[in-house]
């Protein structure tokens, strides 16, 4: 059912994306950013998902704003793609558009929803802070080039459910996750619990760095993008002084899985950051600066 905001001059209406709005916002969203807008290569499969919604806001039915609305988890939303028509900002529209799809992650049974943006977006700062979100995480995506290892460097292990005990009191209880405001991810963040953290243990995609048989570094590996043959990981921590070892030790890892680059997220508080950096990466072309993660608790509110 559409939605006329009936406080505003401007008729906007909010609904479903269709197939034929697609060239409609793929014009309006090809100088979105210097390098272009990813929205071209996602426009299909986000139309396609069921369990979220991608959503347009019209003006006398022509397209002039997007947005997708994904569930990472029954509970959780992620809230993207966010984009308004050159022609029409400064009008309100983005912030009438995010209540909206605040509105359809709760009616789609989320208890919470989250999105980033960039720290030198003001618009989307202020967007979400009218809404009621609040700023949980500051965190950089660092990349780097896969290297091959030297001689005896030291080498990423797959951790197994005996690790367990030292894990959940690494990750779950260590100062790493509470710097990410409870959240791991690549560009769509969640929390990070004790059944996800079982989950990616039981698919062997946690890995750990051992000094004298003791785990002293461990790394979520989430996704593979094959495409751009990248290695995705989502969380990483560390004791001590083992974060530039890591940092090598995950551009071996991703040599040795045949991919060219890895991606890296770390929370901005941390000393991670400097580490990485010493042992190679920066900062990803697409983000440039840090990324801010705003989060709201929709259960038992009224937006
Ligand atoms: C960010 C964007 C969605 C904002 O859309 P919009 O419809 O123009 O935003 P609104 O008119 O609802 O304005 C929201 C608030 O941001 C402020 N704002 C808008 N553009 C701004 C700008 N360029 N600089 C600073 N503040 C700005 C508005 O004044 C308003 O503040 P107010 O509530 O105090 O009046 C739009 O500029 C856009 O599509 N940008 C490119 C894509 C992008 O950055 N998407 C977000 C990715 S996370």
């Amino acid at each position: 059912m559409p939605v006329y905001d009936l406080l505003t001059e401007m008729p906007f209406v909010f609904r479903p994306a269709q197939a034929t709005d697609k060239a409609a916002v793929l014009a309006f969203c090809e100088h979105t950013f210097h390098w272009g807008d990813y929205v071209l290569l996602v426009w299909d499969k986000w139309l396609a998902d069921e369990q979220g919604a991608l959503l347009v806001a019209t003006l006398d039915d022509r397209p002039v704003g997007v947005a997708k609305v994904t569930l990472l988890s029954p509970t959780e939303a992620w809230l993207q793609g966010l984009r308004v028509h050159p022609e029409h900002r400064r009008q309100g529209l983005a912030g009438r558009f995010l209540i909206h799809c605040l509105n359809v992650a709760r009616q789609r049974g989320a208890h919470v929803a989250r999105l980033a943006t960039s720290s030198r977006n003001a618009a989307v700062h202020r967007t979400t802070e009218r809404a009621g979100m609040c700023r949980v995480a500051a965190v950089w995506i660092l990349e780097a080039t896969a290297l091959l290892p030297d001689g005896n460097a030291p080498v990423l292990t797959c951790l197994t459910q005996r690790d367990w005990p030292c894990l959940s009191e690494r990750i779950l209880g260590g100062t790493a996750l509470a710097q990410m405001g409870g959240l791991y991810g690549v560009w769509g963040w969640n929390a990070l619990t004790a059944p996800k953290l079982r989950a990616h243990l039981e698919c062997g995609q946690v890995l750990g760095l051992r000094e004298n048989g003791q785990v002293v570094a461990t790394a979520i590996i989430t996704e593979v993008d094959e495409e751009d043959k990248c290695l995705l990981v989502a969380y990483v921590e560390r004791s001590g002084s083992h974060a530039e070892v890591l940092a090598h030790a995950l551009r071996n890892h991703a040599a040795s899985l045949q991919l060219e680059t890895v991606e890296v997220v770390v929370p901005s508080a941390s000393s991670l950051h400097g580490a990485f950096l010493q042992a190679g990466f920066e900062p990803e072309t697409e983000s440039e600066a840090e990324i801010w993660i705003y989060e709201l608790e929709l259960k038992g509110t009224t937006l």
